[in-house]
């Protein structure tokens, strides 16, 4: 197959930031995809919907002239968060979820929370206005090894959860093991996950490829071969519960390459060309459509989108860095090639 032509994607798991940054990735993600889900951890996180409103605006004045994109918001949930906020950003009509990150799980998660039953009477709230739950899946404890903290987050934090609230929307984000996949494909009615790029292209060998690799660090951190083999199977099953969120995450190169790296990786500038890489390699190229287009859609309750976009088999270099307000950004891949490319129609 030379060309493929799908539904406009959503990237239903973006981190955008703000200012310059935010100005400098913005067209990446705005050129291919029609909507994303924002993720709420700035500095200071957005936990209210003004401050949604208020970063939502600055999103559209940074698109370029004519691109339509539309910013999902979500909130930034913490242990203050009143539950009455819930009803406000229902009826808002532009915050689409709210996140839940463990106190100390991942970048700007400070103010995350540090118990779920600290959040017990919001949940219910979100569980009354049907706003979908967005969880940061890995537990904080330091006792337990960053390879297994997915699994644990399960087991102690997520099984529970799911139970207690069971009309409560849930996304596991960027599922990376064997257990949430089969968590995910056999939980109640409702409960879905993002896949990432990353997490379907590499396994954690890339981590140390020739060196320590600082770019292919993200959270949650890359995994052994058979957990990417599970959750790129789970990617192409055709599952509903399965779609595509690139948690394509901008760090200054100063931040990645340090003592104390930041976790994130740039995906942005050639997601979908990536994920249709991983969904060849699975020769199922045909299932990347409901991945992208469809599935994600249909979870938020949102129209698909009406546009068509065609990728094309054909090789396209990627930068080895690109400019960012006196730093760069090295994307995925960087200095390397992806193996598809995207045709834009109407140069959108
Ligand atoms: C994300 C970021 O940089 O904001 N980093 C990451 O490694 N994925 C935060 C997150 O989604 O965990
Ligand atoms: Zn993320």
């Amino acid at each position: 197959m030379q060309h493929l032509t799908l539904t406009r994607p959503d990237d239903w798991h973006l981190h955008l930031r703000d200012g310059d940054t935010l100005t400098r990735v913005l067209p990446h993600t705005a050129a291919v995809f029609g909507r994303a889900i924002v993720m709420p951890n700035l500095k200071p996180p957005v936990t209210t919907v003004a401050a949604a409103r208020a970063y939502r605006e600055r999103i559209l004045a940074a698109l370029p002239e004519g691109n339509r994109f539309e910013p999902l918001m979500t909130l930034y949930l913490t242990e203050s968060t009143p539950p009455a906020e819930i009803r406000v950003a229902r009826e808002s009509g532009f915050v689409h979820g709210v996140k839940l990150y463990p106190a100390g799980a991942t970048t700007h998660s400070e103010a995350g929370v540090r118990d779920p039953a600290n959040v017990y009477r919001v949940l219910e709230a979100m569980e009354a206005a049907d706003l979908p739950l967005l969880v940061h899946g890995e537990v904080v404890d330091p006792r337990v090894d960053p390879f297994d903290r997915e699994r644990v987050f399960i087991e102690r934090h997520l099984a529970p959860l799911v139970e207690r609230f069971p009309r409560l929307r849930v996304v596991m984000e960027h599922i990376t093991t064997t257990e949430a996949v089969q968590f995910v494909r056999e939980a109640r009615e409702g409960v879905a996950a993002t896949v990432t790029p990353q997490h379907i292209l590499m396994n954690r060998g890339a981590l140390f490829e020739g060196g320590l690799r600082p770019h292919h660090y993200c959270l949650p951190v890359l995994k052994r071969e058979r957990h990417r083999r599970a959750v790129l199977e789970a990617a192409v099953s055709g599952s509903p519960r399965f779609f595509l969120g690139t948690d394509s995450a901008p760090h200054p190169r100063r931040a990645k390459e340090a003592a104390c790296g930041c976790a994130g990786i740039y995906s942005a500038l050639t997601a979908l060309p990536l994920y249709a890489e991983a969904f060849e390699s699975a020769g199922r190229l045909e299932r990347l459509e409901g991945f992208a287009s469809h599935f994600g859609a249909d979870f938020y309750r949102l129209p698909r989108n009406g546009e068509r976009i065609t990728l094309e088999r054909r090789a396209q270099a990627v930068p080895a860095a690109i400019p960012l307000d006196g730093d760069e950004l090295i994307p995925l891949r960087a200095g390397g090639e992806v193996a598809w490319r995207v045709v834009v129609p109407n140069g959108a």
